[in-house]
């Protein structure tokens, strides 16, 4: 960590003071050179999403005042006390939503209700999630449920009681997995939502789903191109429109307005003060976080 003076908000910037910053797998896989970047020729910053209070503003900058609780997505140095932002990236938070939660939704949100929506999830569907406990998992089981989807997600068993929660049918991963999902929607699946990136999760998918440009993953862009089947993400050149990035911004406020009628809820699974981001990391890296791991200034 680093002792920086606090930055003064340029044209069109808003300058927010961070509560809580959410820590996402793919701040590590920018730290450890996973995606293209500008070189790392000096300290700089990580870290996409978080919540907190907007204290100063720029020239010209529009759409918040002084003082205004904000949700905040895709900036890139959200491991802060203080960010500058452009209101683009901001959406009014709620009051019902606690500052943790609220730097919880940025990527997970903004992924789960994008790629559902690019899948056109409709009501009556069934979904299959793979990877259901993490943070897209959960988002994504919550806001199918929503739609009138039905879930089928899988987890280890340990986690099984909070797909439950969510209203998900859950499922353990690993040996046997396809028998195991053809038993939990008899009717078949519609959809599927990779959020694991493993093999059995994309040969599972293509043997339930004949409709190749219904199953997308989060995960393995390169394995989804030899697939057939869909892929997007947000740290990879090629794989969002613009129109689809819109849709990950548009996510925060209808998902905040969810949340305020307590129809969508974020789990934390962990909080680091910020000056413990490396350990914060270590623990995203196991692979196995249930829910949110947040960082607090
Ligand atoms: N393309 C994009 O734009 C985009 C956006 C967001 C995230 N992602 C990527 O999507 C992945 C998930 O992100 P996240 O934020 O949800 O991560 P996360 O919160 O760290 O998710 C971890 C979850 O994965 C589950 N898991 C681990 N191994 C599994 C397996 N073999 N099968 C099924 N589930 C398994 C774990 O469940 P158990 O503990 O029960 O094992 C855990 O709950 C990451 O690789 C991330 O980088 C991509």
């Amino acid at each position: 960590m680093v002792e920086e003076p606090t930055p003064e908000p340029g044209p069109d910037q808003l300058l927010v003071e961070v509560r809580a910053a959410g820590v996402n797998p793919v701040d590590w896989k920018i730290r450890k050179g996973l995606r293209v970047t500008e070189p790392l020729t000096a300290p700089r910053g990580l870290g996409s999403d978080a919540a907190g209070v907007v204290v100063a503003l720029g020239e010209d900058a529009e759409g918040f005042a002084v003082g205004d609780d904000v949700i905040v997505s895709g900036a890139t140095d959200a491991y802060a006390s203080h960010l500058l932002a452009r209101a683009r990236q901001l959406t009014a938070k709620p009051s019902a939503l606690n500052w943790e939660a609220a730097a919880g939704f940025g990527i997970p949100v903004g992924t789960a209700y994008q790629v559902l929506r690019s899948l056109q999830l409709t009501a009556g569907e069934m979904l299959l999630v793979h990877g259901g406990s993490g943070g897209v998992g959960q988002a994504a089981i919550q806001l199918a449920r929503a739609w009138g989807a039905d879930v089928v997600a899988t987890a280890s068993v340990p986690n099984h009681e909070r797909l439950r929660e969510l209203g998900a049918i859950p499922v353990e991963y690993g040996p046997g997995l396809l028998e195991r999902l053809r038993d939990a929607a008899p009717d078949g699946y519609d959809v599927v939502l990779d959020a694991a990136g493993t093999e059995e999760a994309f040969a599972t998918s293509l043997d339930l789903v004949a409709d190749r440009s219904r199953i997308a993953t989060i995960v393995d862009v390169q394995r989804a191109d030899e697939l057939g089947i869909r892929a997007w993400s947000g740290s990879r050149p090629g794989y969002l429109t613009e129109a689809e990035r819109q849709l990950r911004f548009e996510a925060i406020g209808v998902v905040a307005t969810l949340a305020e009628e307590g129809r969508f809820e974020v789990e934390i699974a962990a909080r680091y003060p910020l000056d413990e981001a490396s350990a914060a990391h270590e623990f995203s890296e196991t692979g196995h976080v249930r829910g949110k791991i947040v960082l607090l200034p």
